[in-house]
């Protein structure tokens, strides 16, 4: 395993996940990156490590650079277990009582997470670690991702560790934005936001009011996060994006989700998805049955309204739509416009269901749910075709743009189940998206 050198003094040795596709309830299609990096001056520090169980891969990396044990200390920017898993069997092999310097609280909680492991744990508000002829600078960047997370800044290269922030999943031989399609790039940071920092925009946002008005964003030369590609060529890129997304702006764009029975929900949602359409809409049918709960979240992001259809079983919504719900809710997303729908035989309980929670989660909802009793006939449609209606007019009310084209380059094919029409490599990308297939329609059964 190689090291990758970034810039004078710093080296990737981090590990790739190539197989990774459940990331604690978030589908990883294209798996990650788990990446710590050398900085080597008078002193030798690691940032971060890896995932247990990639413990070997890291190390041989280091090992390329500079025996393990000549590895002075270690710098925890984030105590999540797919940064520090690995801690405990790297600090055995540098030398267990070697400084990780953290936040309060990842002192607190790298304690929780290790309590069997005798780690020197230093808060670098107490101590501040020293390298050489560099420097490090610590910014609090609380929930960026838990509260524990941190930035360190080298000021005299402009590297920027970010952690999680200006992350994306992507399991690659490529480790710098330059050698990525842009577009590629921008789709997987946004799936990862959607999934990952949604529930912390307000926070977000004023870290990088901190980042720009202390002049820390114009000394950053190299963005260094522990997933993904080094921002190298255009790490203003990935910082313009994230000062638009903590907006959640919304787009023309509308997603219509379900799951179904015996296609009479799925039958209301392909009503739903063509009447919205035929509006100028941007509309993306997502079937529960094909698609995972990440990637609704991630088409719903940029949506302006996200309409949900469910069928009744046994007086309940159904579960997929309850699992969906749980996470929507979860993610706190603002900015939506809701629908309920949904078959049912006779109780009828799912769509009305669906509308409550919705309302719950602060949704704007412009109509009540629309139910249809057994399979939709001619005559149920026209409810379905007044609450598309509804919707449009109250997306149209934003006057919103559409989803640039960029946008609807979607992460979730797998190169082994699909063709991607849009090469990965940067610059010699064809021009093209990938579009879900909605599946059949089957008349005969409704
Ligand atoms: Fe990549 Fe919050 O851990």
């Amino acid at each position: 395993m190689e090291p990758i050198k970034i810039c004078d003094n710093v080296f990737w040795v981090g590990a790739v996940d190539y197989d990774i596709r459940d990331f604690h309830g978030y589908l990883t299609p294209r798996g990650s990156t788990y990446n710590a990096y050398l900085v080597v001056d008078e002193k030798i520090t690691l940032i971060d490590t890896v995932r247990h169980g990639f413990e070997d891969e890291l190390l041989s990396r280091i090992s390329k650079v500079v025996d393990p044990q000549k590895v002075d200390q270690v710098i925890s920017n984030h105590a999540e277990m797919d940064h520090s898993g690995a801690l405990p069997g790297i600090m055995r092999a540098i030398g267990a009582q070697k400084p990780v310097y953290c936040s309060a609280m990842g002192v607190k909680n790298l304690h929780g997470q290790f309590h069997g492991e005798n780690l020197n744990l230093i808060d670098v508000a107490k101590e501040h670690p020293s390298s050489g002829k560099l420097s490090f600078q610590f910014l609090d960047t609380k929930m960026i991702h838990w509260p524990d997370s941190m930035f360190s800044f080298v000021p005299e290269l402009g590297v920027l560790f970010s952690q999680d922030g200006f992350g994306l999943h992507y399991a690659s031989t490529d480790r710098f934005d330059d050698q990525v399609n842009p577009a590629l790039l921008r789709s997987l940071a946004v799936n990862y936001f959607a999934n990952i920092l949604t529930p912390y925009t307000a926070q977000i946002g004023k870290i990088l009011e901190t980042v720009k008005s202390s002049g820390l964003l114009d000394k950053i030369k190299i963005i260094c996060p522990d997933h993904g590609v080094v921002w190298r060529k255009d790490p203003a890129s990935i910082v313009s994006l994230y000062a638009r997304l903590v907006g959640q702006k919304p787009s023309r764009k509308a997603v219509v989700t379900f799951d179904t029975m015996w296609h009479s929900t799925e039958y209301m949602a392909r009503e739903l998805t063509d009447a919205l359409g035929a509006r100028g809409i941007e509309t993306v049918y997502l079937s529960l049955k094909n698609s995972h709960r990440s990637q609704v979240a991630t088409e719903s992001y940029e949506a302006a309204a996200v309409l949900i259809g469910s069928p009744t079983i046994n007086n309940q919504m159904f579960p997929s739509v309850a699992d969906l719900l749980c996470y929507l809710k979860s993610l706190k997303m603002k900015n939506k416009i809701g629908a309920a729908f949904g078959s049912h035989g006779w109780s009828g309980e799912g769509a009305k269901l669906v509308q409550a929670e919705l309302t719950a989660m602060g949704w704007k909802m412009p109509s009540s749910e629309v139910r249809v009793q057994w399979v939709p006939k001619e005559k149920d449609l026209d409810p379905l075709k007044e609450l598309a209606r509804t919707v449009a007019d109250e997306i149209d009310k934003l006057e919103l743009s559409k989803p640039d084209w960029s946008r609807r380059l979607r992460p979730y094919f797998l190169a082994s189940e699909h063709q991607p029409l849009l090469s990965d490599r940067h610059p010699t990308a064809r021009q093209g998206g990938f579009f879900p297939v909605a599946p059949r329609c089957r008349p005969s059964e409704h």
